[in-house]
């Protein structure tokens, strides 16, 4: 009888694996290279890793089969790309918009936010948000930036006695405070729970990196079942009860100050996003739910992005001595003796500096891969893709091409200078997306990057602890290590 159920249970396998192996699908994919694969299951085993070790593989497995290569198990299947005349293809044309896998798992927490939505939500809500982050808002921001690069100052002066500092924790509470106070009109002061905050999204980044290195999030009725999952749910619900906090107070401060007498009244006045949002919501365009949604979203979104470009620019301008100075020279051509706040104009004059953040979002970029999932077939590197793939865009190794940018792994601003930059490819430099469904606070970053890198330079001399041979990193949605990053910081008016 054993015998027998193992004989059918054989056969059942086989008819499977001749079915996805000679089907269209099949068919098309089985042209395209991947690593050794076992039949039905594909690369499910090899994939379960750590995502240290899952980090180092994927960027192999880049060299050993090139432009574009597979992944795929059971019903799922993914090709991996690089090459920019490819990633033109993909995020040029809005055919190919769509986010499914991998970025479904986040639709428990950010819902249908701007990051995960598709097609007519999507749609709606860029064009909603997009006043939000015009240049006169952004202009309006930098107050706030300054205000928070000085408490920035302030915090390392009083921790000055420390040989060194982590700068991870002290980016991130930094950028979510000028998040908050830029995009929601919320004092972080005022909110305690900000450590329990970082902690859990930093706990449902490690929850989403599981899913996708363990067979079972291919069958989500198991994943439901899991452990993670349960982990998940209740990370989510600390999340979700520090964001409904800061509209819940949003509401009520407008509701005091009678904000509709206000709004009719200063029609030019530049409006933090939630404010746009709870306007909308008085029209009836979008509920609370869907405000909550894009509260996540941009409170993620904003601020861990930029505090981990922030950590790494740090981190390799203090190995950069050299650089350093250039960087300060700058800031002596436009500052000379004096000790005032700069203005925007300032910035726009830090050419150098800017160049300094392209090249450093150039090997540090903060989202390290990006995906799309492809519901018509695409033409990729000369290969037919069928549709209901994951498309994943891996911008950490599009972004060290040898051919591109030569010797890589060296720091290089100059790579960055107008003259230079005749020529190139935009979608071999993409730490910001590129088309339709690129980083909406694009400008905003840059400014807040400016602003802060500016303030911290001028005060301090950045020493290197952490080298950039030192770092590990590990497969998250954000470019993270599994070690804190240190640096040492030296008052300039010490110096000899
Ligand atoms: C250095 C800082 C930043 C980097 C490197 C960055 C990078 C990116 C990238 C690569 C994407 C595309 C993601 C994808 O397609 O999967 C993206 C999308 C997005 N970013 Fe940023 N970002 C940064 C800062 C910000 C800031 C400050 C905000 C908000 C103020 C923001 C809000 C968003 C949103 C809402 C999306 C989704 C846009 C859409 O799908 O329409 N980002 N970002």
């Amino acid at each position: 009888m054993i015998l027998q159920l193992l004989l059918i249970l054989c056969l059942v396998l086989i008819i499977l694996a001749a079915y996805f192996r000679y089907n269209r699908v099949g068919r098309l994919m089985s042209k395209i290279p991947g690593p050794p694969r076992i039949p039905i299951f594909g690369h499910i085993i090899i994939l379960h890793k750590t995502s240290e070790s899952l980090y180092q593989h994927l960027r192999s497995w880049h060299k050993t089969y090139g432009r574009l290569w597979k992944l795929d198990g059971l019903h799922l299947r993914a090709v991996n790309i690089y090459h920019p005349e490819d990633v033109e293809l993909l995020l040029f044309n809005s055919i190919y918009n769509n986010k499914g896998m991998p970025y479904t798992f986040l639709k428990g927490w950010l819902g249908e936010g701007l990051l995960v939505s598709n097609g007519d939500i999507w749609h709606q809500r860029r064009k909603m948000l997009t006043p939000a982050f015009h240049f006169r808002s952004l202009n309006k921001y930098f107050n706030i930036f300054c205000a928070h690069t000085q408490s920035l100052l302030h915090t390392i002066e009083n921790e000055l006695d420390k040989e060194y500092i982590d700068i991870v924790p002290l980016m991130s509470k930094t950028s979510l405070a000028v998040m908050c106070e830029t995009a929601l009109g919320a004092k972080v002061q005022e909110m305690s729970s900000i450590n329990s905050y970082l902690q859990s999204i930093h706990k449902l980044g490690e929850c989403y990196v599981n899913r996708l290195i363990t067979p079972e999030y291919m069958i989500n009725n198991f994943y439901k079942l899991s452990c993670t999952a349960r982990r998940e749910k209740s990370l989510i619900k600390d999340v979700h009860n520090y964001t409904k906090n800061i509209i819940q107070r949003r509401r009520r401060n407008r509701n005091e100050n009678n904000a509709g007498n206000i709004q009719e009244n200063n029609l030019n006045e530049v409006k933090p996003m939630l404010d746009i949002l709870l306007d909308e919501e008085a029209k009836g365009t979008i509920d609370d739910t869907g405000i909550r949604n894009e509260v996540d979203t941009f409170l993620f979104e904003g601020h861990d992005t930029t505090a981990t470009a922030l950590t790494f620019m740090i981190m390799r301008i203090a190995n950069e001595p050299e650089i350093q100075d250039s960087i300060y020279e700058e800031l002596q051509d436009i500052f000379g003796d004096s000790q005032r706040s700069p203005t925007v104009e300032d910035l726009t004059k830090m050419k150098y500096l800017e160049c300094c953040i392209k090249e450093s979002l150039r090997l540090y970029p903060s989202v390290p891969f990006l995906s799309r999932f492809i519901i018509k077939d695409i033409v990729l590197a000369g290969r037919t893709v069928p549709k209901d793939t994951m498309v994943h865009v891996h911008v950490f190794d599009i972004h060290r091409n040898p051919d591109v940018y030569p010797e890589p792994e060296k720091f290089r601003p100059e790579r960055f200078l107008p003259e230079n930059t005749v020529g190139r490819n935009p979608y071999s430099y993409i730490p910001f997306s590129a088309g339709p469904r690129n980083c909406i606070g694009q400008k905003y970053a840059m400014m807040k990057m400016k602003t802060l890198m500016s303030g911290l330079i001028w005060k301090y001399r950045l020493e290197p602890v952490t080298k950039p041979e030192d770092l590990v990193f590990i497969l998250d949605m954000v470019l993270r290590t599994n070690h804190p990053i240190y640096v040492r910081f030296r008052p300039r008016e010490n110096l000899p």
